[in-house]
């Protein structure tokens, strides 16, 4: 029988990324007791994906003991669309939630600039934490989280779902036997559309002092892939971006789309209130702290990039060449690894090279989907060699919670930790460092015009095999 603390123990060896034995179920159970949690920050990612997902296929395992918001009414409107029971408590601040509570797990999936202080604080109290991607915004930020987890000895897992996706899964199995043998440079670019990208700029994510600009919020998801598929850590960076589509624009108003009065002419109109919980989540709490979910796109406050190029040596030599655009017409992307046997291609929703026939407005709506998809069909991979043939390998693929990777991360934290993790998914302090340290670095190369050291951001030192 497995104790509480064999269970938090668990929890440190599953973000360490290592193999341990017997899935905590069997412990829970045993004990007769549940994982007893606490969600930090409910707002759609929070209720859905990590509120109701959870009561749902793990429900007789866990328990949400406490939800802390600083929005009252969104408080009270995730108590209810996740189905807590009438004994979780409902907090606006932590230290009330921590003096009453006796959590096992902390989910951190507040606003991007303020997972540190949460992250930070249930370390503090013993309780090992589940974060959202980006881990945080900063390099201060990061050095208080990687100080905290060493001075108290617990443990944080990082959520990065598209490690998770069995599609990005075959790109890293594919390199990592060889198949194009030593990897010398990749070229990755990805591109958001008017309907998802031009959504970053409506919400928080559009302020740096929130999101830390998309180089950190959007990017940590492509940067992570690259750390993991290539096995190494990045050493510089150079980078250039610019606000030139989005942002401050003297021809419009700057209101939000509801008390607009171009809502028949502007491209870019959107009517919150045809989704019953955008409305009842966002416009109906807007009185509590003032945030404004359907906002101008063209608003002055906008002070993030929305064309950035990145360029990335690794420590072990690979150079990476990044591209991330906002308002393309077709949203997908495309990596390609060129190696000193072959090179292998891969790719996503491009639309000359896709079967599927989704329109632009679809596939946003499939990405916001926290729930997970179903409707399966498989992706091409392209691997090449030198001299030889061009093969194409099929891999399975499903549709909304990015790519299957939700699911599968889901069930590895919760149903079965102790599953061996044959492909290094699971991530976590270093692994949320290594990828937002690239965003923070080229953030200042933009800023200073100088490549960047990873080195000099915090007291991480990059590896040239990951760890
Ligand atoms: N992994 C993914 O694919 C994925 C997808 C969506 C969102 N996310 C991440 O999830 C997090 C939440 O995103 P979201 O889309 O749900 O945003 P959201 O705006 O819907 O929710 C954020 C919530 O945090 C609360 N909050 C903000 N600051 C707070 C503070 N200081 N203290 C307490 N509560 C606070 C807000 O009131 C709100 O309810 C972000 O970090 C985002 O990057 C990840």
């Amino acid at each position: 029988m497995l104790s509480r603390r064999k269970f938090l123990t668990t929890v440190g060896a599953v973000a360490a990324g290592t193999i341990i034995a017997g899935p905590v179920k069997a412990a829970i159970k045993a004990n007769g007791k549940k994982i007893k949690l606490v969600l930090i920050g409910t707002g759609v990612r929070g209720n859905s994906f990590w509120g109701k997902r959870i009561i749902e296929k793990y429900g007789d395992i866990v328990q949400f003991v406490g939800l802390v918001d600083h929005n009252p009414g969104r408080l009270k409107y995730a108590a209810e669309y996740i189905g807590v029971d009438k004994k979780c408590g409902l907090y606006s601040n932590f230290e009330d939630m921590i003096k009453n509570e006796n959590p096992d797990l902390a989910m951190v999936t507040t606003t991007d600039a303020t997972h540190h202080t949460y992250i930070v604080k249930s370390l503090a109290a013993g309780v090992d934490v589940l974060t959202e991607k980006p881990m945080t915004t900063d390099e201060f930020k990061c050095q208080e989280i990687l100080d905290a987890e060493e001075k108290y000895k617990r443990k944080v897992i990082v959520a990065f779902n598209y490690r998770w996706s069995p599609y990005n899964t075959k790109v890293k199995e594919m390199l990592d036997r060889g198949d194009i043998g030593d990897i010398v440079s990749v070229d990755f670019s990805w591109m958001l559309n008017t309907s998802h990208g031009a959504s970053y700029f409506r919400r928080w994510h559009g302020q740096r002092e929130h999101s830390g600009t998309l180089l950190v919020h959007k990017s940590t998801h492509h940067f992570d892939l690259i750390n993991w598929w290539l096995d190494s850590e990045p050493k510089e960076v150079f980078a250039y971006g610019d606000l030139e589509f989005y942002g401050r624009n003297p021809k419009k108003k700057g209101v939000n789309c509801r008390n607009c009065d171009e809502k028949e002419t502007c491209k870019f109109y959107w009517d919150i209130t045809r989704s019953k919980d955008d409305y009842e989540r966002y416009v109906l709490n807007e009185e509590h702290d003032g945030y404004i979910r359907d906002n101008c796109l063209f608003r002055p406050e906008i002070n993030i990039y929305d064309k950035m190029n990145v360029n990335i040596k690794y420590a072990n030599n690979v150079y990476v060449n990044y591209m991330l655009t906002t308002y393309s017409p077709w949203e997908g992307w495309r990596v390609a690894f060129n190696g000193t046997k072959g090179r292998i291609e891969a790719f996503m929703d491009v639309p000359y090279l896709n079967t599927e026939t989704l329109s632009q407005e679809e596939l946003h709506a499939a990405e916001m989907n926290q729930e997970g998809g179903t409707n399966a069909n498989t992706k091409p991979i392209i691997s090449h060699k030198l001299w030889g043939k061009q093969k194409t390998i099929n891999v399975p693929y499903s549709r909304g919670g990015h790519g299957g990777g939700d699911i599968r991360l889901h069930d590895q934290v919760f149903l079965h930790p102790g599953k061996e993790d044959e492909f290094k998914h699971m991530a976590g302090t270093r692994d949320g460092a290594m990828s937002i340290l690239i965003g923070v670095a080229a953030r200042n190369s933009i800023e200073t015009g100088e490549p960047i050291q990873i080195g000099s951001l915090t007291h991480l030192q990059p590896k040239s095999k990951r760890i």
